[in-house]
This record gives C-alpha cells, structure tokens and sequence, in this order.
C-alpha cells in the first residue's frame, strides 16, 4: 500500500485535551480499540477522524479541525468532528452504547431500541461519511472504519467514493442471529457494513455469526468457500484478524523497573507487607466485564481456604466508564455494596481482601501494577478480544506471574496456557485463583513463556499488516478487473 492515502476514523480519538486549573492536559482514554490501532498509525501516518470530546479540545486544532499528535513526537493528523450535546445522547449513550453494546456481548442487559436514538445514530454516521470524505486527498483512498458506532458508514463512504477500500473493523462481539434480530434496523445496519471492501472481526466464530446473520436477514450471495458475500453486485470479504498489543522492544523493556522493586512498591502503595498475595484486575467499569463474577470468585476462595484470609487482596482497576447510563450507575453501585460485603466478612483493620479503585491509571503505572502481581485476573463475561490479558503477558519478561482468564473473551482461543475459566462459574474460578496463587515457579516459567511466544508473534502490527495485505490484494484485483 505504499503511497496510499490511510484514513482511520473511530468515535474515540487517540488523545484527549482538556482543561485543568493547571492549563491543558493530554489524556489516553481507556480503549481496547485505541491502545492496538494507536501505534499501528503512529507507523504509517495519515488520518484520524474521530470525535472531538475533550474540554480543550476545540482551542489545540487548526482551522481545519485538525491537531497533529502523538503531544511528543507528531506523526499523523487527528481530525476532531464536534457533535452537539442531543448528537452525543443519542447516537453514542443511546444507540451505540444502550443498543448495540448490550445487544452484541449478550450480557443479559436488556438492549434499549429508540426511535430519536436511531435517528441520531443516522446522522452522526452521515456526518462522519462527510467529514471522511471532505478530508480525503484521493478517489482511492483506504479507510479504515473502527466499530459499533459506524455501522452505517462503509455505504454512505462507498456511495461518494465508489473505488475507496474500505477495511471495517468490529471491535466486539457478534451475536447469534436470534440475538441480533431483536434490533428493529437490523438489515439497515447489515446492508450499511457490507460497504466494506472488508470487514473484520476478532474471532471465527464471530464472522460465522455475521455470516449467519446477513443469511438471515438479507438477500445476498454467500460464499462460504471464499467467506464473501456479494450484495448488489459488491463483494465484502468476511475475515478474522486477532487484535492484539504493540510487543515493548528491548529499549521500552530497560525503562522498567525490576520487577523486585514492583512487587513492593505496588504493596506499599496499599499499605501491604513485602509478602502479600496480589493478583490485579484492570477494567473500564462495564458490566460486561464480569467484576461482580470475580468478586464472588474471591469470596469463595476465601471460604474455602481460610489460610489465604489477611494474605491475598484483589487489586481492582475500574475505570468509570458511560456513567451516565443507568446501567453502567447501576452497575458501579451494586458492585460497590458487594465489595463492602465481603471486606466486611473477611477485612481487618488495616486489611481488604477486595481492593476497589473506580479510577483510570496510565500505562506506566499499569506496567508496574502488572509486573509486580503473583496474577492477573480477566473473567469478561463476553469480550471482542481483550487486550489487558496480552499485556500482563508483555509486561512478564521475569517469566512469572500467572493469568487468569475467562473463556469467553476472544483472547481464550489464542492463549490457551491461561487459566481458563467459566466466570459464572464461582466454585471453577475461586479454584483457579488458588491454583494461580499457589502454583509453584518452575510451572509459571513454562506458562507465561509459551504465552509471550504467541503474543510477541500475533502483535498488532501483524493484525493490521494483514488486513492491510488483504486491502493490497482486493485494490489488485480490481484494479485488473476495471
Ligand atoms: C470498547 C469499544 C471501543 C471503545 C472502548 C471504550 O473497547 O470497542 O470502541 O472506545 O470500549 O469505550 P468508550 O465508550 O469510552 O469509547
């Protein structure tokens, strides 16, 4: 693709500025879908057109909406589109995160379907298409479309810029074709995704369910031979590409401190002996994250193994996320009220087995928390891939420390040397955490050195670098075929 003008538009941007009493700041947000495409456009420049949603953001960009960024060492564009509040509340809470999130990870949270939110969603789609559009240089440019909140965009790119290749990447789940068929647009989403010169998802199982789905609902042409299903004459290619993590290079690995110097300054930021049991969890506060399972999980092991009472806490990262759904406050409260319980049963003066934090860290603490626990705990009730995993694993190079994980984040299939869990399985991951808590070195070594083999191989450069192949492919045969 070299030469190609690369678009990459998402709702969340890279980089959020905004406004504190000590002047403006430079946020990362906590994003699966930010941390793997963010160094993958650091390395190829271009694009990014995102949502501009921070409270500086309007006073960092030029005329034209845009600020270059990495802050330090500027790369690529980040184009910021402004939505107004009633576009917010409608297009993002309301249809793509009180609709289609729920409605894709089935996580047993009614999926909300209104009528005005649609209309937003509609518009916002139409207003991103535009904006993609207007910044594009070329008639054949490769857009690189990111998630839920864009379904409707690969047609309305398509319809302006007819020779575009269109790569649209969905970075959660797909659900059965039951489920899916509870949305009242269903094949107005459908027909809008199958703009894509090629659409992309974590898993196989994913793209068997969107095959399915599209089977359902649509008339179309499948080839299931080929994995490609032709509507109105235009073929869309349905791929799995694994997400996964920039693998830190030798130069990253020497900023680290040891992993000696984690442990304890991890314990004593909470106030822990040098011998405390730790394992950590780092979520965005979201109910599909099982956090409720996990703190079930914990009490049980406790029951069932006093010994570990005042030797072992939880560390627990939540990062407020949506809070203004009901679901998420809901959520954030029941979880709250459950921790209290079970530091009330099993805490000590000084002690809490569960520790809570509703707050966001950046990844440099993150790297210490992940290098100085005995575990790392992902019991996801349904997740697209989940990258924390892959990093606990990157951040290992001791070759110790064990993960725990559930086996319905897209990331079980690749990294079978976890512990693999059925999170609403209480007795199995309580287990699993003892046996994590207690597994002799010489079997961590031989885990987390197969786990690091597979993540440094299926990096996120390989991720993008094949759907990009696949692009170079498509542009090939087409531009043979005109
Ligand atoms: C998931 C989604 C991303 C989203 C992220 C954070 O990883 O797939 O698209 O950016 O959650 O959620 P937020 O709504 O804060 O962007």
């Amino acid at each position: 693709l070299q030469g190609d003008e690369v678009l990459v538009v998402s709702n969340r941007e890279p980089y959020i500025h905004e406004k504190t009493p000590n002047g403006i700041v430079v946020k990362r947000p906590a994003s699966g879908l930010v941390t793997a495409v963010e160094p993958v456009m650091r390395a190829c420049s271009g694009t990014w057109v995102a949502h501009g949603s921070g409270s500086a953001d309007r006073d960092v960009v030029d005329a034209n909406d845009v600020v270059m960024v990495p802050p330090d060492h500027p790369t690529y564009s980040l184009k910021r589109v402004w939505l107004t509040r009633e576009e917010e509340e409608g297009y993002y809470y309301g249809f793509a995160n009180e609709g289609l999130w729920p409605l894709c990870h089935i996580a047993h949270v009614r999926p909300v379907f209104r009528v005005s939110d649609w209309e937003y969603y509609k518009e916002v789609n139409r207003r991103f298409a535009d904006k993609v559009i207007a910044s594009a240089r070329t008639d054949d440019p490769v857009i690189l479309v990111q998630d839920y909140h864009f379904a409707l965009l690969p047609q309305l790119i398509r319809e302006k810029l007819p020779r575009a290749t269109i790569i649209t990447f969905w970075h959660i789940p797909w659900p059965n074709p039951e489920s899916f068929g509870i949305c009242p647009w269903r094949a107005e989403l459908l027909r809008g995704m199958l703009g894509s010169s090629i659409l992309g998802f974590h898993t196989r199982f994913h793209c068997k369910n969107f095959i399915d789905t599209v089977d359902r609902y649509l008339e179309t042409r499948i080839e299931h031979e080929h994995s490609t299903i032709t509507l109105d004459g235009r073929e869309t290619l349905i791929k799995n590409y694994p997400i996964s993590i920039h693998w830190p290079d030798e130069q990253e690995e020497s900023a680290w401190p040891e992993t000696e110097e984690c442990r304890r300054m991890l314990r004593r930021n909470f106030n822990l002996s040098d011998s405390h049991l730790v394992a950590i969890g780092v979520d965005r506060f979201d109910y599909t994250k099982g956090i409720l399972e996990r703190a079930n999980a914990v009490e049980r092991m406790l029951e069932k193994h006093p010994d570990m009472i005042g030797k072992f806490s939880l560390i627990q990262i939540a990062a407020p996320s949506r809070s203004s759904l009901d679901e998420y406050r809901y959520f954030q409260e029941r979880l709250s009220r459950r921790v209290e319980e079970i530091n009330r049963r099993f805490g000590r003066d000084n002690y809490q087995p569960f520790i809570l934090l509703a707050e966001h860290q950046g990844s440099e603490i993150l790297t210490r928390y992940y290098r100085g626990a005995d575990a790392c705990i992902v019991t996801s009730l349904h997740d697209g891939m989940n990258l924390v995993s892959k990093e606990f694993i990157a951040c290992r190079n001791d070759m110790q420390g064990v993960l725990i994980l559930s086996q319905f984040a897209g990331a079980a299939g690749e990294l079978p040397e976890a512990l693999i869990v059925n999170p609403y399985h209480v007795e199995e991951t309580a287990d699993a955490l003892y046996q994590a808590l207690t597994m002799p070195e010489a079997e961590q070594r031989e885990r987390i050195r197969s786990l690091r083999a597979t993540v440094r191989e299926r990096n996120v450069y390989r991720w993008a670098g094949f759907m990009l192949q696949d692009a170079a492919h498509a542009r090939r045969r087409e531009r043979i075929e005109a």
